[in-house]
């Protein structure tokens, strides 16, 4: 069992026929993609990545884990965007949003280098005060503003801590494989390094290293997260409209748009997923906002967010349409006991599992939303796993790398990103830089 497309809500905005008039367009992008011939296919090493990945540098990932399992308190990992965000949704979702609260006999993992923020940063800082400390670098460019500050900070700390050798046995670096300051500095300074193939893009990268380091430190089974995304390159390489769920969410997202529906809501029902809803933003955002299109990437966990959007979901613009992630299953259910007071006047709900109330909300919540006019989609995974993650990765991965194809853009680039880096490194005054800084400076008054 894994993942499954339920369109059964969509019903009132796309019809059957509509669906099937997509067909020619969703093999041409399966063609692109399959034959390597669309653009950005020199960044496609994510598509077989599941069944072809290096099997010695997995075993070191995993006794790199072990290691860094038996000599630390904590791992320090440091990366922004694609270089951050699989590894953190997948610590959430398949161990806790409160890991590092729960008593358990893995190390503590921190995230930094994701911002510029001088009290995020001192507050990691402190909560490394006199604990035994691991690092792991992960920057594909290796020359990455946010994680090489936060490095030059971890690696002063280590070197403090342990010496120059002893820090080397503690830092461990993701990165490219030949090129980028941080893979030069690692061959000279011997840190144990991990690779970020050539043709995996950072937000495709969750399945690399750059993922599953931090994923085995916290005892997550990174061999199970790897068969479930096998079983998915499996089912979701088929040309077939009609046989490939993911390509029938890209299809049915492609008709939205058209339809006005620029907005995307990811909406689920466990808080769990808060960090996965960030992942799939990225994935997402980054992959079709460009060439002045593209669905917008939302995001909203209920019932929590019913209680802040939910009055915007249900009457406000009609620009969105919602895709639910309903999974099926918690890990753990919670009994309502019966109270004989009942002065809540919550009776109606005693004796049962709280699961059921949650998925009477969602069942209430998707009725209400498809009458107010949102096109709702049901993503159905049947409980949080290693492998139902594994699986849901790579859906998301062809769906959206499908998706970029069905709008006419390149997936894989995103050259909007260095705007701002160009911007910020004028102001900063960084060697280079010179002739934009005065006129920028000029801007801001
Ligand atoms: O998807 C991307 O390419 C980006 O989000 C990058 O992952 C991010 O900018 C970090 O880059 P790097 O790994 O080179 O430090």
């Amino acid at each position: 069992m894994a993942t499954k497309l339920n369109l059964q809500h969509l019903k009132a905005f796309v019809r059957d026929q509509e669906l099937a008039a997509m067909a020619p367009q969703v093999e041409a992008a399966h063609r692109l993609l399959e034959e390597r011939s669309g653009p950005g296919s020199d960044f496609l090493g994510w598509v077989q990545l599941p069944k072809e990945y290096d099997r010695e540098e997995f075993a070191r990932i995993q006794a790199a884990a072990r290691k860094i399992q038996s000599d630390s308190d904590v791992l320090v990992v440091i990366g922004i965007g694609g270089s951050y965000l699989g590894a953190r949704a997948a610590l959430e979702l398949l161990r806790s949003p409160f890991y590092n609260n729960q008593k358990k006999s893995t190390p503590d993992i921190y995230f930094v280098g994701n911002s510029i923020s001088p009290d995020y940063l001192n507050t990691i800082l402190a909560l490394c005060e006199g604990r035994r400390l691991s690092v792991n670098i992960i920057s594909k460019s290796g020359t990455t503003t946010e994680p090489a500050l936060a490095f030059r900070v971890f690696r002063e700390l280590l070197e403090q801590q342990y010496g120059k050798e002893g820090a080397r046995s503690r830092i461990y670096a993701t990165t490219d494989k030949a090129r980028g300051t941080l893979k030069e500095l690692s061959d000279r300074e011997g840190y144990e390094t991990f690779v970020i193939p050539d043709d995996v893009g950072g937000r495709y990268s969750v399945l690399t290293a750059v993922g599953l380091l931090p994923m085995a430190v916290a005892g997550i089974d990174i061999q199970q997260v790897m068969e479930g995304a096998a079983a998915a390159v499996d089912e979701l390489s088929c040309p077939d409209l009609m046989q490939n769920d993911a390509y029938r969410y890209a299809a049915c997202r492609n008709i939205l748009y058209r339809k006005g529906k620029r907005v995307e809501l990811m909406a689920c029902y466990e808080p769990a997923f808060a960090l996965m809803n960030e992942w799939y933003k990225q994935l997402f955002g980054e992959s079709e906002g460009k060439d002045q299109k593209g669905i917008f990437p939302a995001s909203v966990i209920f019932s929590t967010d019913l209680h802040s959007m939910g009055q915007y979901v249900q009457d406000g613009s009609r620009i969105l349409f919602e895709t639910v992630v309903d999974i099926q299953r918690p890990t753990q259910d919670f009994f309502i006991k019966d109270d004989p007071e009942n002065l809540d006047g919550l009776n109606f709900l005693s004796n049962q599992q709280m699961s059921v109330v949650n998925r009477k909300a969602m069942q209430g919540t998707v009725l209400a939303h498809t009458q107010g006019g949102v096109p709702t989609m049901l993503l159905e995974v049947p409980e949080i796993n290693e492998f139902e993650f594994g699986y849901l990765v790579y859906f998301f991965e062809r769906a959206c790398a499908i998706s970029g194809y069905l709008d006419g853009v390149n997936p894989f680039d995103q050259p909007g990103v260095e705007s701002y880096k160009k911007n910020m490194f004028a102001l900063l005054g960084k060697p280079g830089y010179e002739a934009q800084k005065a006129a920028l400076e000029a801007q801001l008054g």
